[in-house]
């Protein structure tokens, strides 16, 4: 019997690049790309196969940035697979600093401009968007959607 993998953003980064490495090692494996965007995760399972004709490669949309997307696709997974093998939880998201203009002229003509630059305390702001759950976006999507996943991969009565 097949293994069966599950691997969460695996449409490009460490996910793909996770993907192609499993399937070196054993190219009979049942890759499951959990993906939010079903279009990109269709394209990786095409070039997938065509590198790994003896595998086989499917796709569960998820977006792990929303609850309700998250038990869907747990259910579905369930329904899916008998068993789950390995479940990758590698979709993740990290917002780029930005350079705050306001603290840095305010911080030049203060006397904390040496602590300033060389700590840059106060210059980077990082900005964190609430999802439609309430939820910081980049907890919920690195840490407690994937929680809510596999709570629901791991529990018997369905979601
Ligand atoms: N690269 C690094 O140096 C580094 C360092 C530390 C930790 N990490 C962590 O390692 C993981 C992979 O990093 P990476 O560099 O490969 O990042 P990446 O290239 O940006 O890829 C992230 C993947 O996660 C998916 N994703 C993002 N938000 C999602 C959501 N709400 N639902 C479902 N999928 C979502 C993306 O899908 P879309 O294509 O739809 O956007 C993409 O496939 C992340 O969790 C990241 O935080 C990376």
């Amino acid at each position: 019997m097949r293994k069966v993998v599950v691997v969460t953003g695996a449409s490009s980064g460490v996910g793909l690049a996770l993907c192609k490495r499993l399937l070196e090692e054993d190219d009979e494996l049942h890759m499951c790309l959990a993906c939010r965007n079903v279009g990109k995760a269709e394209a990786v399972r095409a070039a997938l196969l065509a590198a790994h004709p003896a595998a086989e490669v499917s796709v569960v949309q998820v977006d792990v940035s929303n609850l309700r997307s998250v038990i869907r696709a747990a259910r579905e997974l369930k329904q899916r697979f008998q068993r789950l093998d390995y479940v990758y939880l590698n979709a993740g998201i990290m917002p780029n600093p930005q350079l705050n203009i306001k603290a840095l002229f305010s911080g030049l003509f203060s006397r904390k401009v040496i602590h300033m630059f060389s700590t840059a305390e106060g210059l980077l702001t990082q900005e964190d968007k609430v999802t439609a759950d309430g939820l910081q976006e980049v907890f919920e999507t690195n840490v407690f959607g994937h929680f809510i996943l596999v709570k629901g991969l791991g529990s018997r009565s369905s979601y």
